[in-house]
């Protein structure tokens, strides 16, 4: 294997440190995913430049001049504070002809905003939940053409931000408590969808025109969750007291017949490929007891640590971590924006 110059991209206050020890699980859970990617592609024998990025861009610059990287690995999920400024981050790598890991542009825009990759899917006749957008500073009403119980989270945010037990609403009472919380908490535009009752279903998308799919993740909740509802909230999803508690674990689906997997692969595929994505992705679904699949979302560049659901579906294809972070490279190595097609 060719080693090569990595520089690793990442939000200026999620640099790790060289090793675990002397750490909380709390401190460890904000920069697990940078620790895990550096040590690993520093064990791999790559040689492997973390950059801390805030609001200036021409660190990047800098640091492409001086070190001439390969390629850029992509971890960086915000940029000035503002998740939607993700992609704008990804064009200037463009601009200069740095190769970089993960999607492109185009697709974390389109996927990053809700409501339109919905309108996007619903135009393919994909399956979603119903929903409305209730955007800022306007009047909204009840929506009529949803049927309760209802979930209301951030149309942006990403990682189960703002989403907990109160994310489903029942009533026009608590839809319009919810929806006024996140406006005031999160200051962004909020969306409201029909509650889909079901299995909750993770399936990992890589590649870039010809894509592979691994072996579909399940979010399991174990004896001790009778009294909460098995949804993604953000303590199911980063407190690990609180997962432990629960039971709560993300492991390889069973009990899914051959077909329905087929579906969801084809399916994810499918959305995929309408929201132009590329590098790597991961598809949330809800399977109904009736066997319909609901598409959630789609992330682009999902979270890429080390057990978390993109590996732990690489890994249950017989592809190790190592392994998956040299695919997502030779991905981003391969990619042309200016020969890309849609
Ligand atoms: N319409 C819905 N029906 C049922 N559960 C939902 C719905 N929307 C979101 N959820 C639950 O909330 C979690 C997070 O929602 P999601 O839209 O994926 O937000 P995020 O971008 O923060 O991951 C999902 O994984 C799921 O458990
Ligand atoms: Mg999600």
């Amino acid at each position: 294997m060719k080693k090569l110059r990595i520089l690793v991209l990442m939000h200026e206050d999620l640099i790790p440190p060289d090793s675990l020890k002397g750490y909380t699980d709390k401190e460890i859970v904000e920069w697990k995913t940078e620790y895990d990617v550096v040590s690993e592609l520093k064990d791999m024998g790559h040689e492997v430049r973390p950059l801390g990025v805030y609001d200036d861009i021409g660190v990047v610059r800098k640091a492409i001049d001086e070190f001439e990287p390969h390629i850029a690995f992509n971890l960086l999920e915000e940029f000035h504070g503002n998740s939607l400024f993700d992609y704008h981050v990804v064009s200037y790598l463009e601009l200069r002809k740095q190769h970089y890991t993960g999607c492109n542009p185009r697709g974390l825009m389109l996927a990053h905003d809700k409501a339109l990759s919905k309108k996007l899917l619903y135009f393919h006749r994909i399956r979603l939940p119903k929903f409305q957008v209730l955007p800022l500073d306007k009047k909204y009403s009840v929506p009529k053409r949803l049927k309760f119980p209802l979930f209301v989270k951030s149309l942006v945010e990403d990682g189960s931000y703002g989403i907990s037990q109160a994310s489903v609403v029942y009533n026009e009472e608590k839809f319009r408590e919810r929806v006024s919380y996140l406006h005031e908490q999160l200051g962004t535009p909020v969306i409201a969808e029909e509650y889909i009752e079901g299995r909750e279903l993770y399936i990992s998308v890589v590649g870039n025109t010809r894509l592979e799919t691994y072996p579909v993740i399940e979010l399991m909740f174990g004896e001790n969750s009778d009294d909460i509802l098995k949804i993604a909230t953000s303590k199911v999803k980063w407190d690990w007291a609180y997962q432990k508690k629960h039971g709560i674990d993300t492991v390889v689906a069973k009990n899914i017949p051959q077909e329905t997997r087929k579906r969801i692969a084809n399916l994810s595929k499918r959305v995929y490929k309408i929201l132009g994505m590329t590098g790597y992705a991961r598809i949330d679904l809800r399977l109904t007891e009736q066997g319909d699949i609901y598409v959630l979302e789609a992330n682009a560049n999902p979270d890429i640590a080390y057990g978390e659901e993109l590996s732990c579906a690489a890994e249950a294809a017989g592809i190790s971590y190592d392994a998956l972070l040299q695919k997502v490279i030779n991905y981003g190595l391969r990619y042309d924006p200016l020969t890309r097609i849609s």
